[in-house]
């Protein structure tokens, strides 16, 4: 079992838990929220299957889904992931990012900067891969801001590579935001 301890200046992460089902339920169904993220089961139950599930694929090491907690209280903001774990080059995919209404006002750069440290220095990955849906304009801004790189595009999405050296700057550049 791997020690993330992944904590930031207001936000941190934790491994989702079965008992979190009722809040990923809520948060994926917030149409304020779920425009531009993969339709996901409104029904707890399915959803705590799905968890039961993943719990294995975190076993094996395959995939890791995070609850982001407000550091002051503990309270659940939102949710993160880190999937799609590819060889040559050695990639990750990061997404069902999503943060609600409790989030605190960096909780977006933090956590982004906490999967970058998951992935490139515990995970030890060279490189990340994600998606953005096309019209998803404030998140493109984001990666864009961060260093991200776009490398395609179709109909639906951008898709952009973000290398493990722009993290080790960001760390330098952002390390405010890591406390
Ligand atoms: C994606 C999501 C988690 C991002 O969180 P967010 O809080 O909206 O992120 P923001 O871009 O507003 O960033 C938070 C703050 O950090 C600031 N910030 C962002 N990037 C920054 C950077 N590189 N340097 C300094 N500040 C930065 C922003 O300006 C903002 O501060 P402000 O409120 O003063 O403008 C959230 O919008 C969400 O849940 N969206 C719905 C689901 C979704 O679309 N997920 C992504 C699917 S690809």
């Amino acid at each position: 079992m791997i020690d993330f301890n992944l904590k930031a200046k207001t936000a941190y992460l934790r491994l989702v838990d079965q008992k979190d089902a009722t809040f990923i339920c809520s948060l994926r169904n917030d149409d304020q929220l779920n425009t531009y993220i993969s339709k996901s089961t409104a029904d707890e139950e399915a959803q705590r299957q799905w968890i039961i599930n993943y719990k294995q694929r975190e076993l094996n090491g395959e995939e890791y889904y995070f609850i982001i907690c407000r550091k002051s209280d503990d309270l659940q903001i939102g949710t993160v992931r880190l999937y799609d774990f590819q060889t040559n080059p050695k990639s990750f995919c990061w997404g069902s990012w999503i943060l609600n209404e409790n989030k605190t006002k960096y909780a977006a750069v933090e956590s982004a900067l906490l999967v970058y440290e998951a992935g490139f220095n515990i995970l030890k990955f060279e490189q990340s891969h994600y998606e953005v849906m096309k019209g998803n304009d404030k998140v493109h801004s984001f990666h864009i801001k961060m260093g991200a790189e776009k490398v395609s595009e179709d109909a639906t999405n951008i898709y952009y590579v973000f290398p493990k050296n722009q993290h080790e700057k960001n760390k330098v550049h952002y390390a405010k935001f890591l406390g």
